[in-house]
Protein backbone atom coordinates (compact mmCIF):
# COMPACT_ATOMS: atom_id res chain seq x y z
CA UNK A 1 0.00 0.00 0.00
CA UNK A 2 1.14 3.24 -0.83
CA UNK A 3 2.15 5.58 2.16
CA UNK A 4 -0.61 7.83 4.01
CA UNK A 5 -0.90 11.64 2.65
CA UNK A 6 0.47 10.01 -1.01
CA UNK A 7 -0.95 11.41 -4.41
CA UNK A 8 -2.11 7.82 -5.67
CA UNK A 9 -4.50 9.39 -8.46
CA UNK A 10 -4.36 11.95 -11.27
CA UNK A 11 -6.61 13.20 -13.19
CA UNK A 12 -5.68 16.06 -15.14
CA UNK A 13 -7.25 17.93 -17.86
CA UNK A 14 -9.73 15.50 -18.51
CA UNK A 15 -12.86 15.43 -21.47
CA UNK A 16 -15.12 13.23 -22.05
CA UNK A 17 -18.12 13.49 -24.90
CA UNK A 18 -20.92 11.43 -25.56
CA UNK A 19 -22.02 12.33 -29.31
CA UNK A 20 -23.25 16.47 -28.67
CA UNK A 21 -22.91 15.76 -24.87
CA UNK A 22 -20.03 17.21 -23.06
CA UNK A 23 -19.77 14.65 -19.49
CA UNK A 24 -16.65 15.93 -18.49
CA UNK A 25 -15.49 19.21 -19.43
CA UNK A 26 -11.01 19.65 -18.69
CA UNK A 27 -11.88 18.11 -15.27
CA UNK A 28 -8.75 18.11 -12.65
CA UNK A 29 -8.56 15.98 -9.18
CA UNK A 30 -6.49 14.34 -7.20
CA UNK A 31 -6.51 11.44 -4.53
CA UNK A 32 -4.65 10.80 -1.46
CA UNK A 33 -4.17 7.60 0.16
CA UNK A 34 -5.78 7.12 3.19
CA UNK A 35 -9.04 9.34 2.19
CA UNK A 36 -12.56 8.65 1.48
CA UNK A 37 -13.24 11.26 -0.83
CA UNK A 38 -17.05 12.11 -1.55
CA UNK A 39 -17.93 13.00 -5.05
CA UNK A 40 -21.04 14.85 -5.10
CA UNK A 41 -23.01 16.80 -8.03
CA UNK A 42 -26.46 16.63 -9.36
CA UNK A 43 -27.43 13.38 -11.53
CA UNK A 44 -25.58 13.59 -15.01
CA UNK A 45 -22.81 15.73 -13.36
CA UNK A 46 -20.36 13.40 -14.18
CA UNK A 47 -19.37 11.30 -11.21
CA UNK A 48 -20.07 8.00 -12.64
CA UNK A 49 -18.20 8.95 -16.04
CA UNK A 50 -14.77 10.05 -14.35
CA UNK A 51 -14.58 7.06 -11.96
CA UNK A 52 -15.26 4.91 -14.61
CA UNK A 53 -13.06 5.92 -16.63
CA UNK A 54 -10.13 5.28 -13.71
CA UNK A 55 -11.87 2.23 -13.16
CA UNK A 56 -10.80 0.70 -16.94
CA UNK A 57 -14.43 0.75 -18.12
CA UNK A 58 -14.28 2.91 -20.81
CA UNK A 59 -11.65 5.98 -22.20
CA UNK A 60 -11.18 9.80 -21.90
CA UNK A 61 -11.57 11.66 -25.22
CA UNK A 62 -9.21 13.59 -24.29
CA UNK A 63 -6.79 14.00 -21.08
CA UNK A 64 -4.07 11.84 -18.95
CA UNK A 65 -4.57 10.00 -15.46
CA UNK A 66 -1.21 9.26 -13.00
CA UNK A 67 -1.43 6.43 -10.93
CA UNK A 68 0.98 6.24 -8.32
CA UNK A 69 3.00 8.47 -10.13
CA UNK A 70 3.18 6.60 -13.50
CA UNK A 71 1.25 7.45 -16.69
CA UNK A 72 -2.70 5.00 -16.31
CA UNK A 73 -4.58 4.38 -19.21
CA UNK A 74 -6.60 0.77 -18.82
CA UNK A 75 -8.17 -0.28 -21.72
CA UNK A 76 -9.92 -2.56 -19.27
CA UNK A 77 -11.88 -3.03 -15.86
CA UNK A 78 -9.92 -6.10 -15.23
CA UNK A 79 -6.72 -4.61 -15.92
CA UNK A 80 -7.63 -1.74 -13.53
CA UNK A 81 -8.49 -4.42 -11.08
CA UNK A 82 -6.27 -6.21 -11.16
CA UNK A 83 -3.40 -3.24 -10.76
CA UNK A 84 -6.12 -2.53 -7.51
CA UNK A 85 -8.64 -0.03 -8.90
CA UNK A 86 -11.96 -1.93 -8.43
CA UNK A 87 -15.29 -0.18 -8.78
CA UNK A 88 -18.41 -0.75 -7.60
CA UNK A 89 -21.05 0.41 -10.23
CA UNK A 90 -24.43 2.12 -9.62
CA UNK A 91 -26.27 -0.34 -11.71
CA UNK A 92 -26.49 -4.33 -11.32
CA UNK A 93 -23.11 -5.48 -11.87
CA UNK A 94 -23.53 -8.87 -11.28
CA UNK A 95 -24.69 -12.39 -13.74
CA UNK A 96 -27.70 -13.67 -12.36
CA UNK A 97 -27.56 -17.39 -13.77
CA UNK A 98 -24.60 -18.09 -12.41
CA UNK A 99 -23.41 -19.02 -8.74
CA UNK A 100 -22.45 -16.22 -6.44
CA UNK A 101 -18.53 -17.54 -6.08
CA UNK A 102 -18.62 -17.36 -9.88
CA UNK A 103 -19.48 -13.85 -9.85
CA UNK A 104 -16.61 -12.61 -7.47
CA UNK A 105 -14.66 -14.39 -9.35
CA UNK A 106 -15.61 -13.50 -13.10
CA UNK A 107 -12.61 -13.41 -15.47
CA UNK A 108 -9.88 -14.66 -12.76
CA UNK A 109 -11.02 -18.39 -13.07
CA UNK A 110 -7.24 -18.66 -13.97
CA UNK A 111 -6.74 -18.56 -10.05
CA UNK A 112 -8.51 -21.64 -9.21
CA UNK A 113 -7.46 -23.49 -12.84
CA UNK A 114 -5.03 -26.14 -13.53
CA UNK A 115 -4.83 -27.04 -17.53
CA UNK A 116 -8.35 -26.62 -19.09
CA UNK A 117 -10.23 -27.63 -16.01
CA UNK A 118 -11.72 -24.72 -12.94
CA UNK A 119 -11.88 -26.59 -9.57
CA UNK A 120 -15.15 -25.25 -8.63
CA UNK A 121 -15.40 -26.33 -5.28
CA UNK A 122 -11.83 -24.42 -4.86
CA UNK A 123 -13.29 -21.14 -6.00
CA UNK A 124 -16.29 -21.69 -3.88
CA UNK A 125 -14.43 -21.97 -0.89
CA UNK A 126 -12.56 -19.10 -1.58
CA UNK A 127 -15.41 -16.71 -1.91
CA UNK A 128 -16.77 -18.35 0.95
CA UNK A 129 -13.54 -17.43 3.35
CA UNK A 130 -13.71 -14.02 1.86
CA UNK A 131 -17.78 -13.48 2.37
CA UNK A 132 -17.22 -14.76 6.10
CA UNK A 133 -13.82 -12.89 6.54
CA UNK A 134 -16.01 -9.46 5.44
CA UNK A 135 -19.06 -10.53 7.37
CA UNK A 136 -21.21 -10.85 5.11
CA UNK A 137 -23.61 -13.74 5.60
CA UNK A 138 -24.14 -15.05 1.61
CA UNK A 139 -23.53 -18.65 0.86
CA UNK A 140 -21.35 -18.17 -2.24
CA UNK A 141 -22.76 -21.83 -3.30
CA UNK A 142 -26.32 -20.32 -4.16
CA UNK A 143 -27.73 -19.05 -8.11
CA UNK A 144 -26.70 -14.94 -8.12
CA UNK A 145 -30.72 -14.85 -9.02
CA UNK A 146 -32.33 -15.96 -6.16
CA UNK A 147 -30.73 -13.28 -4.43
CA UNK A 148 -31.90 -9.80 -3.93
CA UNK A 149 -30.62 -6.27 -4.83
CA UNK A 150 -28.88 -5.92 -1.35
CA UNK A 151 -27.61 -9.27 -1.46
CA UNK A 152 -26.02 -8.74 -4.80
CA UNK A 153 -24.59 -5.20 -3.86
CA UNK A 154 -22.64 -6.96 -1.37
CA UNK A 155 -21.33 -9.49 -3.71
CA UNK A 156 -19.91 -7.12 -5.97
CA UNK A 157 -18.70 -5.18 -2.45
CA UNK A 158 -16.88 -8.36 -1.25
CA UNK A 159 -15.93 -8.80 -5.35
CA UNK A 160 -13.93 -6.00 -4.97
CA UNK A 161 -12.39 -6.38 -1.55
CA UNK A 162 -10.67 -9.61 -2.67
CA UNK A 163 -8.18 -7.36 -4.81
CA UNK A 164 -7.42 -4.97 -1.76
CA UNK A 165 -7.96 -1.99 -4.10
CA UNK A 166 -5.71 0.55 -3.85
CA UNK A 167 -8.90 2.69 -4.79
CA UNK A 168 -12.41 1.64 -4.32
CA UNK A 169 -14.62 3.44 -6.29
CA UNK A 170 -18.13 2.85 -4.67
CA UNK A 171 -20.98 4.45 -7.23
CA UNK A 172 -24.41 5.17 -5.50
CA UNK A 173 -24.05 2.01 -3.47
CA UNK A 174 -25.55 2.70 -0.67
CA UNK A 175 -29.43 3.03 -1.89
CA UNK A 176 -29.84 -0.20 -2.43
CA UNK A 177 -28.68 -1.29 1.08
CA UNK A 178 -30.37 -1.47 4.03
CA UNK A 179 -28.78 0.15 7.38
CA UNK A 180 -26.93 -2.90 7.96
CA UNK A 181 -25.64 -3.25 4.55
CA UNK A 182 -24.26 0.48 4.78
CA UNK A 183 -22.67 0.19 8.37
CA UNK A 184 -20.77 -2.77 6.75
CA UNK A 185 -19.81 -1.25 3.66
CA UNK A 186 -19.00 1.50 6.06
CA UNK A 187 -16.76 -0.39 7.85
CA UNK A 188 -15.21 -1.65 4.88
CA UNK A 189 -14.13 1.95 3.48
CA UNK A 190 -12.82 2.64 7.05
CA UNK A 191 -10.43 -0.39 7.20
CA UNK A 192 -9.02 0.37 3.41
CA UNK A 193 -8.12 4.07 4.38
CA UNK A 194 -6.74 3.09 7.40
CA UNK A 195 -4.57 0.44 5.59
CA UNK A 196 -3.18 3.16 3.44
CA UNK A 197 -5.62 2.77 0.44
CA UNK A 198 -8.26 5.62 -0.98
CA UNK A 199 -11.92 5.08 -1.53
CA UNK A 200 -13.74 7.40 -3.74
CA UNK A 201 -17.48 7.26 -2.63
CA UNK A 202 -20.88 8.47 -4.67
CA UNK A 203 -23.92 8.63 -2.88
CA UNK A 204 -26.89 11.70 -2.95
CA UNK A 205 -27.45 11.67 0.66
CA UNK A 206 -25.50 14.38 2.06
CA UNK A 207 -25.74 13.42 5.98
CA UNK A 208 -23.85 10.60 4.88
CA UNK A 209 -21.09 11.98 2.86
CA UNK A 210 -20.48 14.22 5.78
CA UNK A 211 -20.30 11.36 8.17
CA UNK A 212 -18.49 9.01 6.13
CA UNK A 213 -15.96 11.04 4.30
CA UNK A 214 -12.91 13.14 5.38
CA UNK A 215 -13.47 15.35 1.94
CA UNK A 216 -15.72 16.06 -0.39
CA UNK A 217 -15.34 17.24 -4.12
CA UNK A 218 -18.53 18.71 -6.24
CA UNK A 219 -19.02 18.48 -9.82
CA UNK A 220 -21.71 20.33 -11.81
CA UNK A 221 -21.93 19.76 -15.34
CA UNK A 222 -19.09 18.13 -16.32
CA UNK A 223 -16.73 20.70 -13.85
CA UNK A 224 -15.32 20.79 -11.08
CA UNK A 225 -16.70 23.27 -8.46
CA UNK A 226 -14.84 22.98 -5.47
CA UNK A 227 -13.77 20.34 -2.95
CA UNK A 228 -14.18 20.67 1.03
CA UNK A 229 -12.69 19.12 3.99
CA UNK A 230 -14.11 17.37 6.71
CA UNK A 231 -13.75 20.80 9.05
CA UNK A 232 -15.51 22.56 6.34
CA UNK A 233 -18.75 20.59 5.57
CA UNK A 234 -22.05 22.24 5.18
CA UNK A 235 -25.60 20.79 3.95
CA UNK A 236 -26.45 24.11 2.58
CA UNK A 237 -22.93 25.08 1.16
CA UNK A 238 -22.53 21.44 -0.49
CA UNK A 239 -26.09 22.37 -1.99
CA UNK A 240 -25.20 25.58 -3.08
CA UNK A 241 -22.36 24.21 -4.64
CA UNK A 242 -24.19 21.32 -6.73
CA UNK A 243 -26.88 23.58 -8.39
CA UNK A 244 -25.14 26.89 -7.98
CA UNK A 245 -28.31 28.86 -6.55
CA UNK A 246 -29.40 28.29 -2.56
CA UNK A 247 -31.68 25.84 -2.19
CA UNK A 248 -33.86 25.42 0.83
CA UNK A 249 -34.34 22.73 3.35
CA UNK A 250 -37.74 22.19 2.95
CA UNK A 251 -39.22 20.88 0.18
CA UNK A 252 -42.35 18.63 0.74
CA UNK A 253 -45.84 19.96 0.88
CA UNK A 254 -46.94 22.06 3.65
CA UNK A 255 -50.66 21.34 3.55
CA UNK A 256 -52.68 19.66 5.76
CA UNK A 257 -55.61 19.14 2.84
CA UNK A 258 -57.92 15.93 3.25
CA UNK A 259 -58.55 12.95 0.97
CA UNK A 260 -61.95 11.28 0.08
CA UNK A 261 -63.47 8.62 1.78
CA UNK A 262 -64.41 6.25 -1.14
CA UNK A 263 -61.47 3.14 -1.15
CA UNK A 264 -60.00 3.12 -4.00
CA UNK A 265 -58.08 0.10 -3.50
CA UNK A 266 -58.15 -2.80 -0.84
CA UNK A 267 -55.76 -5.34 0.27
CA UNK A 268 -57.73 -8.56 2.23
CA UNK A 269 -55.49 -10.27 4.51
CA UNK A 270 -53.43 -10.94 1.53
CA UNK A 271 -50.46 -13.63 2.02
CA UNK A 272 -47.89 -14.07 -0.42
CA UNK A 273 -44.94 -16.48 -0.68
CA UNK A 274 -42.53 -14.58 1.07
CA UNK A 275 -43.03 -11.87 3.65
CA UNK A 276 -46.94 -11.16 3.52
CA UNK A 277 -49.01 -12.90 5.89
CA UNK A 278 -52.50 -11.71 5.97
CA UNK A 279 -52.01 -7.92 4.94
CA UNK A 280 -54.51 -5.08 5.20
CA UNK A 281 -54.38 -1.71 3.65
CA UNK A 282 -57.25 0.44 2.08
CA UNK A 283 -56.30 3.44 -0.03
CA UNK A 284 -58.50 6.16 -0.69
CA UNK A 285 -59.11 8.33 -3.23
CA UNK A 286 -57.12 11.62 -2.89
CA UNK A 287 -54.77 10.03 -0.51
CA UNK A 288 -51.02 9.80 -0.33
CA UNK A 289 -50.41 6.76 1.57
CA UNK A 290 -46.79 5.85 3.08
CA UNK A 291 -45.51 3.00 3.94
CA UNK A 292 -41.99 2.69 5.72
CA UNK A 293 -40.11 0.47 7.30
CA UNK A 294 -36.70 -1.16 6.72
CA UNK A 295 -35.65 -2.67 3.70
CA UNK A 296 -36.29 -6.20 4.21
CA UNK A 297 -39.92 -5.39 6.29
CA UNK A 298 -42.17 -6.55 2.85
CA UNK A 299 -43.02 -2.98 2.20
CA UNK A 300 -41.59 -4.05 -1.17
CA UNK A 301 -43.48 -6.95 -2.07
CA UNK A 302 -46.62 -5.14 -0.86
CA UNK A 303 -46.16 -2.13 -3.85
CA UNK A 304 -45.47 -5.95 -6.14
CA UNK A 305 -48.87 -7.56 -4.65
CA UNK A 306 -50.95 -4.78 -4.70
CA UNK A 307 -50.05 -4.49 -8.78
CA UNK A 308 -50.82 -8.12 -9.34
CA UNK A 309 -47.06 -8.49 -9.93
CA UNK A 310 -46.70 -11.26 -7.06
CA UNK A 311 -48.38 -14.21 -6.52
CA UNK A 312 -50.69 -13.90 -4.02
CA UNK A 313 -51.35 -17.03 -2.51
CA UNK A 314 -54.51 -15.90 0.16
CA UNK A 315 -57.19 -13.39 0.25
CA UNK A 316 -57.15 -10.47 -1.99
CA UNK A 317 -56.45 -7.41 -3.91
CA UNK A 318 -59.74 -5.56 -4.88
CA UNK A 319 -59.59 -2.05 -7.22
CA UNK A 320 -62.33 0.37 -8.18
CA UNK A 321 -65.80 0.37 -7.41
CA UNK A 322 -66.60 -2.80 -8.71
CA UNK A 323 -64.26 -4.43 -6.61
CA UNK A 324 -62.69 -6.14 -9.35
CA UNK A 325 -60.12 -8.56 -7.78
CA UNK A 326 -56.80 -8.12 -9.41
CA UNK A 327 -55.58 -11.31 -10.35
CA UNK A 328 -52.82 -10.04 -12.55
CA UNK A 329 -50.24 -6.83 -13.81
CA UNK A 330 -53.06 -6.46 -16.99
CA UNK A 331 -55.99 -6.46 -14.45
CA UNK A 332 -54.00 -3.88 -12.58
CA UNK A 333 -53.24 -1.63 -15.78
CA UNK A 334 -57.29 -2.06 -17.06
CA UNK A 335 -58.29 -0.54 -13.91
CA UNK A 336 -56.06 2.26 -13.79
CA UNK A 337 -53.27 1.55 -11.88
CA UNK A 338 -49.36 2.20 -12.02
CA UNK A 339 -46.24 1.08 -10.66
CA UNK A 340 -42.86 2.22 -10.34
CA UNK A 341 -40.34 -0.65 -8.89
CA UNK A 342 -36.98 0.28 -6.70
CA UNK A 343 -35.12 -1.98 -8.82
CA UNK A 344 -35.60 -0.08 -12.53
CA UNK A 345 -33.03 -1.59 -14.50
CA UNK A 346 -34.62 -4.93 -14.14
CA UNK A 347 -38.85 -3.85 -13.37
CA UNK A 348 -39.53 -0.78 -14.21
CA UNK A 349 -38.46 0.82 -17.75
CA UNK A 350 -37.99 -0.80 -21.19
CA UNK A 351 -34.87 0.76 -21.03
CA UNK A 352 -33.75 -0.36 -24.70
CA UNK A 353 -36.38 2.24 -26.19
CA UNK A 354 -35.90 5.92 -26.40
CA UNK A 355 -36.99 8.46 -24.06
CA UNK A 356 -39.80 9.19 -26.55
CA UNK A 357 -41.03 5.94 -26.66
CA UNK A 358 -40.85 5.39 -22.89
CA UNK A 359 -42.37 8.64 -21.43
CA UNK A 360 -45.11 8.49 -24.79
CA UNK A 361 -46.01 5.05 -23.86
CA UNK A 362 -47.94 5.32 -20.93
CA UNK A 363 -49.68 9.20 -22.12
CA UNK A 364 -50.91 7.69 -25.61
CA UNK A 365 -54.65 7.62 -24.66
CA UNK A 366 -54.42 11.61 -24.15
CA UNK A 367 -52.63 11.62 -27.44
CA UNK A 368 -54.88 10.08 -29.67
CA UNK A 369 -56.05 12.29 -32.78
CA UNK A 370 -59.26 10.47 -33.97
CA UNK A 371 -60.15 6.77 -33.12
CA UNK A 372 -56.56 5.02 -33.06
CA UNK A 373 -54.72 7.12 -34.14
CA UNK A 374 -51.64 8.92 -32.27
CA UNK A 375 -50.91 12.98 -33.06
CA UNK A 376 -47.81 12.79 -33.42
CA UNK A 377 -47.34 16.85 -32.89
CA UNK A 378 -49.54 16.22 -29.60
CA UNK A 379 -47.17 13.48 -28.25
CA UNK A 380 -44.18 15.27 -29.56
CA UNK A 381 -45.18 18.14 -27.19
CA UNK A 382 -45.86 15.93 -24.25
CA UNK A 383 -43.04 14.08 -24.29
CA UNK A 384 -41.08 17.38 -24.62
CA UNK A 385 -42.92 19.04 -21.72
CA UNK A 386 -42.26 15.81 -19.40
CA UNK A 387 -38.64 16.16 -20.11
CA UNK A 388 -39.08 20.24 -19.27
CA UNK A 389 -40.90 18.96 -15.86
CA UNK A 390 -38.66 16.56 -14.39
CA UNK A 391 -35.47 18.75 -16.26
CA UNK A 392 -34.06 15.26 -17.43
CA UNK A 393 -30.53 15.86 -18.98
CA UNK A 394 -30.30 14.65 -22.51
CA UNK A 395 -29.20 15.54 -25.70
CA UNK A 396 -32.57 14.21 -27.23
CA UNK A 397 -35.52 12.58 -26.74
CA UNK A 398 -34.84 10.17 -29.42
CA UNK A 399 -32.26 9.09 -27.98
CA UNK A 400 -31.96 5.28 -25.98
CA UNK A 401 -32.90 5.35 -22.12
CA UNK A 402 -29.76 3.43 -21.51
CA UNK A 403 -27.17 6.58 -22.49
CA UNK A 404 -29.09 8.28 -19.61
CA UNK A 405 -27.31 8.06 -16.32
CA UNK A 406 -28.82 6.22 -13.22
CA UNK A 407 -31.15 9.51 -11.87
CA UNK A 408 -31.98 10.35 -15.30
CA UNK A 409 -33.17 7.09 -15.93
CA UNK A 410 -35.50 7.01 -12.97
CA UNK A 411 -36.89 10.33 -14.23
CA UNK A 412 -37.69 8.81 -17.14
CA UNK A 413 -39.65 5.93 -15.13
CA UNK A 414 -41.61 8.64 -13.53
CA UNK A 415 -42.26 11.09 -15.85
CA UNK A 416 -43.52 7.50 -17.80
CA UNK A 417 -46.26 7.34 -15.21
CA UNK A 418 -46.85 10.51 -14.00
CA UNK A 419 -48.22 11.76 -16.94
CA UNK A 420 -50.04 8.91 -17.78
CA UNK A 421 -53.91 8.29 -17.41
CA UNK A 422 -53.69 5.90 -14.27
CA UNK A 423 -55.64 7.06 -11.26
CA UNK A 424 -54.29 4.88 -8.65
CA UNK A 425 -49.98 5.27 -8.58
CA UNK A 426 -47.85 2.59 -6.96
CA UNK A 427 -44.43 4.67 -6.49
CA UNK A 428 -42.10 2.54 -4.49
CA UNK A 429 -38.77 4.28 -3.84
CA UNK A 430 -39.78 6.87 -6.46
CA UNK A 431 -36.76 9.11 -5.38
CA UNK A 432 -34.06 6.69 -4.81
CA UNK A 433 -30.72 7.80 -6.70
CA UNK A 434 -32.28 10.90 -7.44
CA UNK A 435 -30.64 14.87 -6.79
CA UNK A 436 -32.03 17.71 -4.68
CA UNK A 437 -33.66 19.47 -7.32
CA UNK A 438 -35.39 16.58 -9.33
CA UNK A 439 -36.76 15.41 -5.95
CA UNK A 440 -38.25 18.82 -4.91
CA UNK A 441 -39.94 19.00 -8.54
CA UNK A 442 -41.15 14.82 -8.13
CA UNK A 443 -42.93 16.21 -4.38
CA UNK A 444 -44.66 18.81 -6.48
CA UNK A 445 -45.90 16.11 -9.03
CA UNK A 446 -46.76 13.76 -6.12
CA UNK A 447 -48.80 16.57 -4.65
CA UNK A 448 -50.32 17.60 -7.90
CA UNK A 449 -51.68 14.37 -8.84
CA UNK A 450 -53.16 13.87 -5.36
CA UNK A 451 -55.18 17.34 -6.22
CA UNK A 452 -56.44 15.73 -8.76
CA UNK A 453 -58.11 13.49 -7.16
CA UNK A 454 -55.69 10.26 -7.73
CA UNK A 455 -54.40 8.36 -5.29
CA UNK A 456 -50.84 7.41 -4.55
CA UNK A 457 -49.33 4.46 -2.32
CA UNK A 458 -45.25 5.83 -1.35
CA UNK A 459 -43.33 3.21 -0.42
CA UNK A 460 -39.99 4.74 0.56
CA UNK A 461 -37.11 3.85 2.95
CA UNK A 462 -36.78 7.54 3.66
CA UNK A 463 -38.30 8.60 6.81
CA UNK A 464 -38.12 12.48 5.85
CA UNK A 465 -39.99 12.34 2.64
CA UNK A 466 -42.27 9.59 4.27
CA UNK A 467 -43.03 12.36 6.85
CA UNK A 468 -43.70 15.21 4.65
CA UNK A 469 -45.49 13.68 1.85
CA UNK A 470 -48.23 11.58 3.41
CA UNK A 471 -51.47 11.74 4.72
CA UNK A 472 -50.98 9.00 6.29
CA UNK A 473 -48.48 6.46 7.31
CA UNK A 474 -47.60 2.77 7.88
CA UNK A 475 -44.70 1.32 9.17
CA UNK A 476 -43.81 -2.66 8.67
CA UNK A 477 -42.04 -5.20 10.54
CA UNK A 478 -41.93 -8.45 9.15
CA UNK A 479 -43.94 -8.30 7.20
CA UNK A 480 -47.04 -7.05 9.62
CA UNK A 481 -47.82 -3.28 9.78
CA UNK A 482 -46.52 -2.08 13.59
CA UNK A 483 -47.87 1.48 13.21
CA UNK A 484 -50.43 3.69 11.73
CA UNK A 485 -49.70 7.41 12.05
CA UNK A 486 -51.75 10.36 10.67
CA UNK A 487 -50.10 13.73 9.40
CA UNK A 488 -52.15 15.38 11.98
CA UNK A 489 -50.05 14.16 14.03
CA UNK A 490 -47.12 15.05 13.37
CA UNK A 491 -45.41 12.32 13.68
CA UNK A 492 -41.23 12.48 14.43
CA UNK A 493 -38.53 10.32 12.89
CA UNK A 494 -38.30 9.16 16.48
CA UNK A 495 -41.72 8.08 16.97
CA UNK A 496 -41.82 6.34 13.88
CA UNK A 497 -38.12 4.31 14.03
CA UNK A 498 -39.72 2.63 17.35
CA UNK A 499 -41.69 0.67 15.06
CA UNK A 500 -39.48 -0.62 12.88
CA UNK A 501 -36.67 -2.32 14.78
N1 LIG B 1 -22.85 5.78 -22.41
C1 LIG B 1 -23.31 7.02 -22.51
N2 LIG B 1 -23.81 7.49 -23.68
C2 LIG B 1 -24.26 8.76 -23.79
N3 LIG B 1 -24.27 9.66 -22.79
C3 LIG B 1 -23.79 9.26 -21.60
C4 LIG B 1 -23.29 7.91 -21.40
N4 LIG B 1 -22.87 7.80 -20.10
C5 LIG B 1 -23.11 9.02 -19.54
N5 LIG B 1 -23.65 9.89 -20.44
C6 LIG B 1 -24.02 11.30 -20.18
O1 LIG B 1 -22.91 11.93 -19.57
C7 LIG B 1 -23.35 12.81 -18.53
C8 LIG B 1 -22.71 12.42 -17.22
O2 LIG B 1 -23.24 11.19 -16.80
P1 LIG B 1 -22.83 10.43 -15.47
O3 LIG B 1 -21.36 10.46 -15.31
O4 LIG B 1 -23.47 9.10 -15.51
O5 LIG B 1 -23.51 11.34 -14.34
P2 LIG B 1 -23.67 11.11 -12.77
O6 LIG B 1 -23.01 9.81 -12.43
O7 LIG B 1 -23.03 12.30 -12.13
O8 LIG B 1 -25.15 11.10 -12.51
C9 LIG B 1 -24.87 12.73 -18.54
O9 LIG B 1 -25.37 13.81 -19.29
C10 LIG B 1 -25.15 11.41 -19.20
O10 LIG B 1 -26.42 11.43 -19.85
MG1 LIG C 1 -23.91 8.10 -11.78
Amino acid sequence: MPNKGEVVLEVKDMCKYFGVTVALDHVNFTLKSGEVRGLIGENGSGKSTVSSIAAGMQKASSGEMFYLGKPWAPSTALEAQKEGICMIVQEAGTIPSIPVADNIFLGHEDLFSFGPFVNHPKMVAAAQALLDELGIGIDASVVTGRLDLQQCKLIEIAKAMYWKPKILVVDETTTALSQTGRELLYKLMRRLADEGGSVMFISHDLDEMMTQCDAVTVLRDGHIIGSLNKDEFDGDVMKKMMVGREVKGDYYRSDMDPYGEEVVLKADCITTRRDLLCFDLELHKGEILGIGGLSECGMHTVGKALFGYEKILDGRVTVGPQHTVVKDVETAIKNGMAYTSKDRDHESVGLPGSIRDNIASTGYIKNLLVGPIISFKKEKAYVEKEITDLSLKCASQYHSVNTLSGGNKQKVVFGKWIGGDADILILDCPTRGIDIGVKASMYQLIYKMKKEGRSIVLISEELPELIGMSDRILIMKDGQVTHEAMRADHPTEHDLIEYMI
